[in-house]
């Protein structure tokens, strides 16, 4: 017996957001979508507040957005909501607000993930992030661990470059181990390949993102999923993270499917005509 389709939740989304779903091709929607979630300081500073109202801000942003994620089954949605570098170089009172402010996230909002069969994952090295932190992390994935809809995934603690690092490490290892040195060093070099490296990253289990977001209108990628993005599209809008809300995503999703994407190819040709249709022109 084939499974039965789950109710669309298309009637959830706001008037508003329905007008730009209904003018995408539900058929070319993207399976993976990550956001460079960008602008929280400047936000809270335009209206003379301290940068902690514009992260708190910005976790209602995360909430809004994720819903209306979930109601246009959109698989994937990856956030980037704690770099390594954020960890390295802002300062400690910062960095502890947004640790507290994390756990407060998960805690608050486990609840209406599971109302919308949102599943919560997270890349990055986690392991280095306050035990208590871990713990809530934990306890929010196994929550909603059996949530078939939207995953989101919380990039923390995150850097791509590292992530390559780690994934080299995980990679040779494994080939190591399992050629146990009957093949030369230069055997062993010839046999990598790209699918090594892809499965060893935090994200061997997705899709590379189709698309990538940034708000606050900054051209960078600041090391984020570096290699998993070689042929995303990117879409960069002027709107601080704080006002990022659902019908934002929508209308980065209608600009996507403006887009051709050619992997490199030449995409797709114009049509030639049929030397009927050539013979009409001519007459
Ligand atoms: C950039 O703003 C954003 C961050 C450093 C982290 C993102 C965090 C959130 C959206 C809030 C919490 C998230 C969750 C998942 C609970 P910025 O401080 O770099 O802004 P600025 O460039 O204007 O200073």
């Amino acid at each position: 017996m084939s499974p039965v389709p789950a109710p669309s939740r298309l009637e959830e989304l706001s008037p508003d957001e329905l007008a730009i779903y209904r003018q995408l091709d539900p058929e070319r929607l993207p399976k993976h979508i990550a956001i460079i979630m960008d602008g929280n300081g400047r936000w809270a500073g335009q209206r003379r507040m301290q940068r902690f109202f514009g992260h708190q801000q910005g976790a209602e942003s995360v909430q809004f957005v994720v819903e209306t994620a979930s109601r246009i089954d959109l698989p994937w949605l990856t956030l980037y909501a704690f770099s390594l570098e954020n960890n390295l170089r802002r300062p400690q009172t910062e960095v502890s607000f947004l640790m507290r402010l994390l756990r407060t996230y998960l805690v608050a909002n486990v609840k209406r993930m599971n109302d919308n069969n949102v599943r919560i994952a997270y890349i990055g090295r986690v392991a280095d992030l306050p035990r208590e932190v871990q713990e809530t992390m934990q306890w929010a994935a196994e929550q909603t661990a059996r949530n078939t809809g939207t995953t989101l995934t919380l990039a923390l603690n995150y850097g791509a470059r590292v992530e390559i690092v780690d994934a080299m490490r995980n990679a040779l290892t494994k080939i190591a181990a399992e050629l146990d040195g009957k093949l030369s060093l230069q055997e062993l070099l010839a046999k990598f390949s790209e699918q090594h490296i892809s499965q060893a990253l935090y994200t061997a289990h997705m899709p590379d993102p189709d698309l990538v977001i940034r708000t606050s209108g900054e051209m960078r990628i600041s090391n984020f999923l570096l290699w998993q993005i070689a042929y995303s599209e990117i879409y960069v809008t002027d709107r601080f993270w704080p006002d990022f809300r659902g019908l934002h995503l929508l209308e980065a999703i209608r600009e996507y499917q403006c887009r051709e994407r050619r992997f490199g190819g030449l995409g797709n040709p114009p049509k030639t005509k049929s030397i009927e249709q050539e013979q009409a022109l001519i007459r």
